[in-house]
């Protein structure tokens, strides 16, 4: 079943934003852009725990090419509602990097810093190729200058819950992705773990 609000904390009211079904759609054309551009190779998709778990897994089964799969677990700690300013590592990869093609797999890139700090761990380890797929994109905060060629949904610098997204670790498991309602008292924050 899928609601239409949600409301956390009794005050912060979250509205449905992009509907599970939206999602699948947009995770097919994903696949099949990244089925035909990596045919006859195998790439290794790297998943940033914890956000993009449930991403991960429904993309994954969408791909029909031979891969493999790894996962990176990162921290980062910041003011209410701004998501990041620091980034650690909790869980390194377990696979060889060099002369592979890396996919990495990520639930949003809101600043951008996450994805930078990945990039450069990874590029350093000498891969064949690099590139991202993220379900959303908040573009107008972001500050990337790599290009993300695969892009789900490019979002506004808004807060979003669900679908592997979190509020104080809490919402994942919501099957649509939901927003908050900038008229609600929102101090939605993403400290602690993605
Ligand atoms: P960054 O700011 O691009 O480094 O994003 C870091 C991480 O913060 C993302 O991978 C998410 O896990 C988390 N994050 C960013 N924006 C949101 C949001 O709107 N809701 C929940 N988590 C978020
Ligand atoms: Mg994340």
């Amino acid at each position: 079943m899928q609601k239409d609000n949600i409301v956390v904390n009794n005050e912060e009211v979250f509205k449905i934003f992009i509907t599970e079904q939206e999602i699948r759609k947009r995770i097919s054309e994903l696949a099949d852009k990244l089925n035909r551009d990596f045919q006859d190779r195998v790439p290794i998709f790297i998943g940033i725990l914890n956000g993009s778990f449930i991403f991960m897994s429904d993309l994954i089964r969408e791909i029909t090419i031979d891969c493999e799969i790894d996962f990176f677990k990162l921290s980062s700690y910041g003011d209410a509602k701004i998501s990041s300013g620091n980034v650690t590592m909790l869980k390194d990869l377990n696979c060889e990097v060099k002369g592979r093609d890396i996919i990495i797999v990520e639930d949003v890139v809101d600043s951008g810093l996450s994805i930078a700090y990945i990039r450069d761990l990874i590029i350093q380890q000498n891969p064949r190729s690099f590139s991202v797929v993220t379900l959303l994109y908040k573009k107008a905060a972001a500050k990337v200058d790599f290009p993300l060629e695969y892009v789900g949904f490019e979002i506004p610098t808004e807060f979003v819950i669900g679908y592997g997204l979190d509020y104080a670790q809490k919402w994942r498991n919501l099957r649509s992705i939901y927003v908050l309602d900038p008229s609600s008292d929102g101090n939605a924050s993403t400290t602690g773990e993605d």
